[in-house]
């Protein structure tokens, strides 16, 4: 990833994080969008503020499945699309404060994240199915009009969500990252960023506000850049199931290799993940997720090392059913898509390195470069005499690795 040469180039280092999508949807255990999606009339949907009461929220306990997954950073949403606010802020009643509950949960993220030197970023939704200043009127992601009582002006919307980003920026310490969500109004205006800037010199702001901000924001694998190395600053975002970024009762889960395949391409790409679970209205994280983590995490820590500040280098070599990245001396091989046998080539490089280790379990591979029976001819039989002595590793447990996403090591001497 290119650096920023500021602040904000923590995110060129810690480049995987826990995404966490709460809020009031929580209690309807479907999805965060609830409200919309099943068309459920405002004044029915505000009514769970008042059964919002997740009295075994301990953001300890959040961080430490983060860092076991070898995450290091997270991001939460602080309002989504229902309006619903996760601090105590003083532009609108609806927020935590006026819960059961009744305490600043951004507060306590907050302050376990300053205690742990945890980096903090906060998700924005710029719809808004609450406020009555928001301009619904059916586009995506939209009310299909307003509601009754409201007063759409974009204007007045503006104000409070510059007053709403003033707070999250100044009263909670330091915060890393401003992540918004749906713009739909497509208004350019990039004095708010500007602002968040001022007031966060490390925060890094995604593509999805009011200006292109630092980086994009591909979504469950669903990009167009099918490129080897991303060309824009990038974070990929996926949640641990299929239907739900909010917590969702019977979720239909991804399976580990899928999501280790999908992790592995991103950050191999040079970008950054944000792996989402959505916390129960309890507070605690749901059994399935956590066991998920677990696992992603068993394979991200045994095999670290070839991300953090390694750079994509796949353009070294034109096998492309792996990627590469590379610091200093040392080279790391992807295989980040089920390998069909037992070695793996990198043509057209040659020059052979001084060791190969399998990083995910540490064993030694051999490395050759000797001729292979399949590409010492040409098409029609004749011998060919170019140069495909190709640095080859060979000996990959690859049935007993099935599933798993093997990066190799290879170790150069100067
Ligand atoms: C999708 C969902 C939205 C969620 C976002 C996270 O856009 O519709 O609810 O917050 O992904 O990236």
């Amino acid at each position: 990833m290119q650096r920023f040469g500021d602040q904000r180039d923590w995110f060129g280092e810690k480049r995987f994080g826990m995404f966490v999508h709460w809020g009031l949807y929580a209690l309807n255990a479907w999805h965060e969008q609830d409200q919309w999606r099943r068309r459920i009339p405002r004044a029915d949907y505000i009514l769970l503020i008042d059964q919002f009461n997740p009295v075994n929220f301990d953001p300890d306990a959040w961080l430490d499945v983060a860092e076991a997954a070898g995450m290091e950073y997270i991001c939460l949403t602080t309002k989504h699309h229902d309006g619903f606010c996760l601090w105590d802020t003083a532009q609108t009643d609806y927020n935590i404060m006026n819960t059961p509950y009744g305490k600043d949960v951004l507060r306590m993220l907050a302050d376990a994240c300053h205690r742990r030197n945890f980096p903090l970023c906060l998700y924005y939704s710029v719809v808004d199915w609450h406020h009555p200043n928001y301009p619904n009127q059916g586009r995506s992601h939209e009310l299909p009009a307003p509601e009754a009582g409201d007063e759409p002006d974009f204007d007045r919307y503006r104000d409070f969500l510059v007053e709403q980003v003033r707070e999250l920026c100044t009263n909670y310490g330091p915060i890393h990252g401003f992540w918004w969500d749906m713009n739909v109004t497509g208004v350019v205006d990039p004095s708010i960023n500007n602002l968040i800037r001022e007031l966060q010199p490390a925060v890094v702001i995604n593509n999805r506000g009011f200006d292109d901000g630092d980086f994009g924001t591909p979504e469950r694998d669903m990009t167009t850049d099918e490129s080897r190395m991303f060309q824009q600053r990038t974070e990929a975002c996926q949640s641990v199931g299929r239907e739900s970024w909010g917590y969702r009762e019977n979720e239909d889960y991804y399976s580990d290799a899928h999501l280790i395949r999908s992790i592995d391409r991103a950050l191999a790409r040079g970008g950054n993940y944000l792996l989402n679970v959505g916390p129960k209205p309890d507070g605690t994280l749901p059994d399935e997720s956590v066991a998920i983590l677990g696992r992603i995490g068993d394979w991200y820590n045994s095999v670290k090392e070839a991300f953090g500040d390694a750079q994509s280098a796949s353009h070294k070599t034109d096998n492309t059913d792996v990627l590469l990245t590379e610091r200093g001396d040392t080279l790391y091989v992807h295989l980040f898509r089920e390998p069909v046998m037992s070695r793996v080539l990198l043509n057209p490089m040659d020059r052979l390195p001084a060791r190969a280790t399998l990083l995910n379990n540490g064993a030694a591979l051999p490395v050759r470069n000797d001729p292979l029976p399949t590409l010492c001819m040409d098409r029609e039989g004749k011998l060919s005499d170019a140069k495909k002595d190709y640095v080859r590793v060979t000996g990959l447990p690859v049935n007993d690795m099935a599933g798993a996403v093997m990066i190799i090591k290879l170790e150069y001497e100067g």
